[in-house]
C-alpha cells in the first residue's frame, strides 16, 4: 500500500538534518526503572518541565506543561526498562517527527539541555536515580537531543 500525502507529517521548507544522523548505541541502562519506579520519573519530569516553563524556550510549549511533561515520563519509562507506555498510549514513538513543528535549533537544545541537568544535579537523593547511570543517561540525552535539532536557526521563537 502506498502512503497518501496526508499521512506524513508536514515537513518545512526549511528543515535541518542533523549531519551526524540517528543516535547510535544503547541507550539509557534499563536498569534504571527496577531501581527508580514510575512515580520517581514522573516527578523528575514534572520537575524538568518547572525548569523549562522558567526558561527562554516557554513559548514553543503547549499551556498544559503538567500534560506535556507526562508524556514525557511515558517515553522515559519505557527507555528505562519499564513497560512501553509511551507506545500504549499516544503510538509509535518518531520523536524526530513529533518535534518537526517546533522549530528547534542548537541554541533551544542547549537550554533544553540545561534545564535537564539542573534537574539532574540531586537525583540520586531527590527521584532515587542510580548513580552509576547517570552518566550515561546524560550522554544519551546529549545524543538524542542533538537529533531533534530540525532548523540551523529558529525564527519563530
Ligand atoms: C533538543 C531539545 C528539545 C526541545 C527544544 C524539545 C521540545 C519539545 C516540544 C516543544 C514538545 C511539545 C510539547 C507540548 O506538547 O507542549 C516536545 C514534546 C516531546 N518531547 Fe521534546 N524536545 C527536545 C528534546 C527531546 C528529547 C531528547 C526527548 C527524549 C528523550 C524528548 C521527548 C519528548 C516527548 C516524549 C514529547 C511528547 C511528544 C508527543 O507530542 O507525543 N524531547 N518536545
Amino acid at each position: 500500500m502506498t502512503a497518501q500525502p496526508s499521512d506524513q507529517p508536514r515537513i518545512p521548507a526549511d528543515v535541518y538534518v542533523p549531519p551526524g544522523g540517528p543516535p547510535q548505541g544503547a541507550g539509557p541502562s534499563r536498569e534504571i526503572y527496577q531501581q527508580m519506579g514510575q512515580d520517581a520519573i514522573f516527578r523528575l519530569c514534572a520537575d524538568f518541565y518547572a525548569e523549562l516553563e522558567q526558561s527562554e524556550i516557554r513559548p514553543m510549549f503547549s499551556a498544559d506543561m503538567p500534560a506535556a511533561s507526562k508524556k514525557l515520563a511515558a517515553f522515559l519509562v519505557g527507555l528505562f526498562g519499564g513497560p512501553p507506555l509511551f507506545q500504549q498510549l499516544y503510538g509509535p514513538p518518531q520523536m524526530r517527527a513529533r518535534h518537526l513543528p517546533f522549530a528547534i535549533d542548537e541554541q533551544a537544545r542547549q537550554v533544553w539541555l540545561a534545564c535537564f541537568r539542573r534537574v539532574l544535579q540531586d537525583a540520586e537523593s531527590k527521584y532515587n536515580f542510580p548513580a552509576e547511570h547517570l552518566p550515561g543517561f546524560i550522554a544519551f540525552l546529549s545524543s538524542f537531543s542533538a537529533w531533534m535539532v530540525n532548523r540551523k536557526r529558529a525564527t519563530n521563537e
